[in-house]
């Protein structure tokens, strides 16, 4: 990477826009307006709660990341987004039932406000959801043109500088790169003859992208992990990135995984299963949706644990991950994890972890971090893949060839090092050498 020049101010109004305004969207709208409001804390948030060290220990030179980056402030965000529902961020944020009904009494007003634009959607890449607020055209193109108009509308109604755009909406069936993603110039012709590869969220990434609009990805959809949408990341100069917000089971594997692996301690087994009963949960209950967040959920371990580096700690693994639909749980989702490891002379050993989490509580703080991010990034001219971003996502996007960085430590650190290259200060490698000398 080569020195950015300077990053432009975060001047005017940053648009936000979701396709999709289910739990996560609407609690992440709801909550930056109760932290707004003075009602909350933003935690789980990096960017609103974290520090980064700045030269020696000694120095004691630790700013909020916010005050050392030029990020958009939250009185600035402005939210849109579409849905297949019609509801209003108060009412679906109502029916998603992650933050208490009080809570959301209270900003009754600043929720109401947010509507969905018309979705585009087909059923036949989500199989479980039925929505009647839905755009209709004779084709894609025509669909990607419609959510053109969309963002340049949103733009220009609300005054807005800048607009992000981040797909909170359901798990599509799985899907594999063809033909038809291979270029802009195929891409588009598919747009025209409605190209059966084309999901829905892909029709928006184009849009987004086309309109110079960052796109970044919460769900394990291929949507941006396609040679078209890099062409137009490159033509445009936007930042992407994806996929799957990195919450819940998988946060909890990628803390652990690098302990075992630090330790030299083998893994036998790891058996994972989920009970969760929202609408993300009903959704994942269809075989061709759960695969899709299958596949980005099991290379996790794969890639930190490096198998045919340590055949006899790692070679024999057996990793299973299970998402099972149970209504009654909503939102609050318990995930059990078992993991067979072994020690000294092979003697083996259990963990077992019971997390009792809220899946989209998890969710909301990154989903905050992103934008900023994402907008951050798009000021500092850095477009394409945002690899430094791989500490939000569960199979986080790389250039071709590479493998991802699973290891939330090593992307933490990866994370604060490109904020210190972006101000020009000195990395940090933790060698610490001169301590001593
Ligand atoms: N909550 C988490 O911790 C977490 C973690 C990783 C990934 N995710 C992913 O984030 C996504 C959102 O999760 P959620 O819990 O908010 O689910 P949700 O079902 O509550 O919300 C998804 C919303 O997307 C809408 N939608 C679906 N297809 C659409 C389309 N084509 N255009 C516009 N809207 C569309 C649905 O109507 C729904 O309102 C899911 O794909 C989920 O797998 C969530």
């Amino acid at each position: 990477m080569n020195q950015p020049s300077k990053i432009q101010e975060p001047s005017g109004k940053l648009g936000v826009l979701t396709p999709g305004m289910g739990a996560v969207s609407t609690t992440f709208i709801s909550g930056v307006e109760a932290i707004k409001a003075g009602i909350g804390e933003p935690i789980g948030s990096l960017t609103q709660m974290g520090h980064i060290r700045l030269g020696k220990r000694t120095d004691n030179t630790s700013p909020l990341i916010r005050d050392f980056v030029p990020l958009a402030g939250l009185e600035d965000l402005v939210f849109g987004g579409w849905d297949v529902f019609e509801d209003d961020v108060y009412a679906a944020a109502s029916h998603a039932g992650v933050l208490a009904q009080k809570d959301l009494d209270v900003l009754k007003d600043r929720l109401t406000a947010i509507k969905p634009m018309k979705a585009i959607f087909d059923r036949n890449y989500v199989r479980r959801l039925e929505g009647s607020h839905v755009k209709q055209a004779s084709s894609k193109w025509d669909l990607a043109q419609m959510a053109r108009e969309d963002i340049q509308r949103f733009k220009s109604d609300n005054g807005l500088d800048r607009v992000v755009v981040i797909w909170c909406g359901s798990t599509e069936i799985f899907l594999e790169p063809t033909a038809v993603h291979a270029s802009v110039e195929a891409f588009e012709t598919g747009l025209k003859d409605s190209d059966e590869g084309i999901a829905p969220s892909m029709i928006y990434a184009y849009a987004a992208l086309t309109e110079g609009v960052p796109f970044f990805n919460g769900a394990p959809n291929l949507t941006v992990d396609l040679p078209v949408m890099l062409e137009l990341a490159r033509e445009n100069a936007v930042p992407i990135m994806g996929k799957d917000f990195k919450t819940g089971q998988t946060l909890m594997k990628t803390i652990l995984a690098p302990g075992f692996k630090a330790r030299m301690l083998g893994v036998r087994g790891w058996f994972s299963t989920n009970i969760l009963g929202n609408r993300d949960g009903e959704i994942l209950d269809d075989p061709d949706s759960f695969k899709t967040k299958e596949e980005s959920k099991l290379g996790v371990l794969e890639h930190i644990l490096q198998p045919p580096l340590y055949p006899s700690l790692y070679g024999d693994i057996y990793h299973k991950v299970r998402i099972n639909y149970y209504p009654p749980r909503g939102d609050e989702k318990e995930g059990w994890d078992n993991i067979d490891i072994f020690g000294w002379l092979g003697y083996p050993m259990q963990v077992k972890v019971d997390f009792l989490c809220r899946d989209s509580i998890l969710a909301a703080p990154l989903v905050l971090d992103l934008v900023l991010f994402a907008d951050l990034a798009q000021r500092s001219g850095l477009h394409g893949i945002q690899e430094w971003l791989s500490f939000y996502f569960k199979s986080p996007q790389t250039a071709e060839g590479l493998y991802p960085e699973h290891d939330l430590f090593i992307q933490l650190m990866k994370l604060k090092n490109t904020l210190r290259f972006l101000k020009g200060e000195d990395l940090i490698t933790h060698l610490g050498q001169e301590y001593y000398d």
